[in-house]
């Protein structure tokens, strides 16, 4: 039977550090779903249909890998559904873990035959995250070292469409 795992998070945007880790998990796993959930303490800058879009041209050319989208309910449970028996979550620094453990024993509690596997991406990425990459690019700074130039070019966009509303 083929390992598989999903990779959940926001990913508002899909960053390199992201991309990181996914192919660590496509080292391990034979396919992998990367799954796009809402985090209920976060609040987008990309929609959920801007996110599928921006994932879907950032892993083009990778084999093994699927994105789906959680729009509503549990991680576990979709992850049951999915038949996925690890979900992988990337660890920067030591102040992701509690949350990171909190997550992962109740993700465990819920569906118990389901693993979390902890990855770390390549140390260059240690400060990458979603919302400093966000705060950057919307206050016209350079990312373009720790973003895909699709993704890019959709938080070029989203500055535009944020110059045009104020004016
Ligand atoms: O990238 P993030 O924001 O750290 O990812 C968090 C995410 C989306 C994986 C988490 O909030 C999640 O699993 N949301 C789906 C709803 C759910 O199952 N919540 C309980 C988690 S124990």
């Amino acid at each position: 039977m083929k390992q598989s795992a999903i990779y959940p998070g926001t990913f508002d945007p899909f960053t390199n550090g992201h991309l990181d880790v996914l192919e660590r998990a496509l080292n391990i796993f034979e396919e992998v779903t990367v799954v796009i959930a809402e985090n209920s303490q976060k609040s987008a800058l990309f929609s959920i249909e801007e996110r599928l879009a921006m994932i879907r041209e950032v892993i083009r050319d990778y084999k093994g890998v699927d994105v789906k989208v959680l729009k509503s309910g549990l991680l576990a449970d979709y992850a049951r559904q999915l038949g996925a028996k690890a979900i992988v979550r990337g660890v920067r620094q030591v102040k992701d873990f509690e949350y990171e453990f909190q997550m992962s024993l109740l993700n465990r509690h819920l569906y118990p035959e389901v693993t979390t596997v902890f990855l770390m991406p390549n140390v260059k990425y240690t400060y990458v995250a979603s919302s400093i990459i966000r705060e950057v690019a919307m206050l016209g700074g350079d990312v373009s070292k720790f973003v895909h130039p699709c993704v890019l070019k959709m938080l070029d966009k989203k500055l535009e469409q944020r110059h045009d509303h104020k004016s």
